[in-house]
């Protein structure tokens, strides 16, 4: 018998690069000190590869021999999910539902199982986490009871693979891929390797037996999927959850998804019974914020997937102790800020150099798209020169170097949704002027006009 040789090798935990020695820097991701030893059998790295099976064909196919099976789509009965996945879960699909601890993946995962089971669809729900009876706990605060759904408490994945052969599973939630490990990989539990081995069986069995799983992935403390790049490279689809943990709400957003686009969200609240959808979000966000208003505020109108959304920016500047002034931002790219701020100061001469400023996203919302800066910008200038936007005014618009004011997307849409929560006065783009008998549509080509059209003094 020929003895297999065994040797070691340094793998990025972030990334997966592999090295023969130690190394302090990644040179494919920069991250420092992620390299750890891993033993390896000689050859198995081959066998470790994240590239699945199904890929290989023997030949070239010409575009036209290739049929097209049919998708088919699963509703989870739950539409804010379904929404997110792009109209349900695609039959023989493998996503990735990635989050912080403690934001209700397991929750949203067993709320989805009991759905899906009342749609007679049998579901192996696999804890590598939790035990059988924290888990029934869990299942009967959120009234999910059936007997199509299968708990299956197991971390060795060779074990979940011949369970899910045998009971022959419509879907498999898998809670978590940190937890699991296989005899066949090298490394210790929530290592690269062994989350690269696992993922990778995983999706064999999806694409082979047509089982459509989903798996949970903690997330690391800067926002990375642990054992990151490489699963999210693996799985078809990536469902990030997110929010405040000290509130109640959660978004849900599709990062990645090869059915689907990856523009909308789904909107959740966190209650004693579980999560509820929240179906009409604008309401909800609206509520929250202050009736009386206070300079440093803009309620703007972002247009992400279907649903435009409204949202309030608020700023916050003040003389700075420190000898280079913050700039600190929630829910916004900082770089993006940087630029504004640059603008108000060389185009409206807004003197910004010694002050502290502070934007934060209310609700705990991201908002990237440009239509944003408008809001952005006049949340700053307000607070900085202590007079008011009109609380009854939407903001609308992308900001140039120069000051000038770009046109957005959607923006009937937009002026729609701020038409249907009451708004009494648009200021938008030059170039996306538009005739309403239901809101005054104030439309702007420079940053100071939108500013002298959108305030009052206190
Ligand atoms: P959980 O789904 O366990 O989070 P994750 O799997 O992402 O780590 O839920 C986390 C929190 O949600 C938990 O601290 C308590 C709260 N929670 C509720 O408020 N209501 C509920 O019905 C449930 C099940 C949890
Ligand atoms: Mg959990």
């Amino acid at each position: 018998m020929v003895k297999m040789k065994s040797k070691t090798k340094w793998v990025c935990q972030e990334c997966g690069y592999e090295s023969a020695g130690y190394l302090g820097k990644c040179p494919a991701c920069g991250e420092w000190g992620s390299f750890s030893e891993e033993v390896t059998e000689y050859g198995s790295d081959v066998k470790n590869s994240c590239m699945p099976e199904f890929i290989n064909e023997d030949k070239p196919l010409s575009l036209n021999e290739i049929s097209l099976g049919e998708e088919i789509r699963i509703s989870s009965n739950i539409s804010e999910l379904d929404r997110v996945l792009g109209g349900g879960f695609v039959k023989g699909s493998l996503t990735l539902l990635a989050g912080d601890p403690g934001i209700g993946k397991s929750t949203l995962l067993l709320q989805a199982a009991g759905q899906l089971c009342s749609q007679d669809k049998k579901v192996l729900y696999i804890s590598a986490e939790e035990s059988a009876n924290q888990l029934k706990l869990r299942a009967q605060r959120l009234g999910v009871n059936s007997d199509k759904l299968y708990i299956y408490p197991q971390t060795l994945m060779d074990k979940i693979k011949s369970e899910i052969e045998e009971v022959k599973p419509d879907f498999v939630l898998l809670d978590s891929i940190q937890a699991v490990w296989s005899q066949n990989a090298a490394g210790t539990i929530g290592s690269i390797t062994q989350i690269r081995d696992c993922c990778s069986a995983l999706m064999h069995l999806s694409k082979s037996k047509e089982i459509t799983i989903v798996v949970v992935g903690h997330v690391t403390k800067d926002g990375n999927i642990a054992g990151p790049k490489v699963l999210e490279h693996m799985v078809d689809t990536v469902l990030q959850f997110e929010g405040d943990r000290y509130k109640s709400y959660r978004i849900l957003r599709a990062i990645k998804n090869r059915f689907g686009s990856t523009s909308e969200i789904g909107i959740f609240e966190m209650l004693n019974g579980g999560l509820k959808e929240i179906t009409n979000p604008n309401e909800m966000f609206l509520n929250e914020r202050s009736q009386i208003s206070t300079p440093g505020s803009a309620i703007i109108v972002t247009d992400d997937g279907s649903r435009p959304l409204l949202v309030e920016i608020q700023a916050l500047v003040g003389t700075s102790s420190y000898p280079s002034p913050r700039r600190v931002t929630n829910g916004v790219d900082l770089s993006r800020l940087h630029q504004i701020l640059a603008v108000l100061e060389k185009r409206v001469g807004l003197n910004l150099s010694k002050q502290d400023v502070y934007v934060n996203v209310m609700g705990g919302m991201e908002v990237n798209e440009p239509g944003a800066d408008l809001g952005i910008a006049l949340a700053v200038a307000t607070c900085a020169s202590d007079i008011v936007v009109d609380s009854q005014t939407i903001i609308i618009g992308e900001i140039g170097l120069s000051g000038e004011i770009h046109p957005v997307e959607n923006i009937e849409k937009r002026l729609n949704e701020a038409i249907a929560n009451g708004f009494k006065k648009a200021i938008v783009p030059y170039a996306n002027h538009v005739k309403s008998d239901k809101i005054e549509i104030v439309s702007v080509k420079k940053l100071m006009d939108a500013i002298k059209f959108s305030t009052s003094v206190l």
